[in-house]
């Protein structure tokens, strides 16, 4: 016998291949007409939801799937789930943690050479024939001897910061917690305060809770030196974007590089994409093939085991008890 698994969309094979094997696929389209009222249908008898992070999992959703027995989603972050009324309904919720860890680092640190060294203003200099016309070429900034401060220093803050310190740049974070084995790594555990005022580039890679929502504001951004450069790749509403698009227009702050955005994805015509000083990624942190289908069977392998009513690979709230 299958179980019935709904998916709000298609993962990557051989993920899905996986779950073909032993689920009845139901795949929900977001753009269907009246698709909300489709998916609580179709909650009734599912047994296991696969979930991307365009759907929010609220307590409306769960009261809807009194037979779910498990949620998985091929993502780290979990910002669009209710951990603690999936508790509740004794679902247990499993994430892709680890697997995404260096991936991510390389593309922040991409995106923090990149703005320190303008890679991108480059190319359209070179594009636009201005290098023909002797134009010369704005100048860019140093890692080495620079100061990274990292806000939110988990798995993948610990990576970006290994790769800052090959670099020669000094570390700084802050965290919710001071971590025991930061002397050992060479980074110095400061406030936010210090932070803002001494780092040269600033990588936000704390998650999205309700303590982080625009944790960068106005009075971050005037709190940091006017040659900072501003690197996001956790969740766009961490950030408010309009004090973010004021600190970048009048200089207070150098440069922003942006992996994700609130709106997200930004539409065409905002007044961000209108800055010289910016450069966006359409979040695509974890975005190589082979990590994505490690995230990918990862989610697959914890949908199933909750399924089995096992316990999860990767599960954000273990102590949960099964349905
Ligand atoms: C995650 O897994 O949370 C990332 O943001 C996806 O790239």
């Amino acid at each position: 016998m299958k179980y019935n698994v709904v998916m709000t969309g298609k993962i990557l094979e051989p993920a899905q291949q996986k779950l073909a094997e032993r689920c009845n696929l139901r795949i929900w389209d977001q753009a269907a007409p009246n698709a909300r009222e489709t998916l609580l249908q179709w909650l009734a008898d599912a047994e296991g939801l696969m979930i991307r992070s365009d759907l929010q999992v609220d307590e409306e959703l769960l009261r809807h799937a009194p037979n779910l027995r498990v949620i998985a989603q091929p993502m780290v972050g979990y910002d669009n789930v209710d951990i603690d009324a999936c508790t509740r309904h004794g679902i247990p919720y499993g994430n892709t943690p680890g697997v995404l860890v260096d991936t991510t680092a390389e593309l922040t640190f991409a995106l923090m050479i990149c703005a320190a060294r303008r890679v991108h203003e480059g190319w359209d200099f070179v594009r636009d024939g201005r290098w023909q016309q002797g134009e010369s070429f704005p100048y860019g900034f140093d890692l080495h001897g620079k100061t990274l401060g990292v806000v939110g220093m988990g798995q993948i803050g610990v990576a970006v910061a290994t790769r800052a310190k090959a670099f020669g740049m000094k570390v700084i974070y802050n965290n919710r917690r001071q971590r025991p084995d930061d002397k050992e790594l060479g980074f110095q555990y400061v406030t936010l305060d210090e932070l803002l005022a001494d780092a040269d580039y600033i990588v936000v890679l704390t998650p999205l809770t309700p303590q982080s929502y625009q944790l960068f504001g106005a009075k971050e951004f005037a709190a940091m030196k006017p040659s900072a450069h501003f690197i996001n790749v956790a969740r766009g509403p961490v950030v408010d974007t309009m004090a973010l698009y004021e600190a970048l227009k009048d200089g207070q702050i150098a440069y922003a590089a942006l992996d994700v955005t609130d709106p997200e994805p930004i539409p065409t015509g905002h007044p961000l994409l209108e800055l010289n000083n910016i450069l966006i990624t359409p979040h695509i942190g974890s975005a190589t093939l082979r990590t994505r289908i490690a995230m990918n069977m990862l989610a697959a392998d914890n949908l199933l085991a909750g399924l089995e009513r096992k316990p999860l690979p990767a599960c954000v709230n273990p102590t949960v008890n099964y349905r």
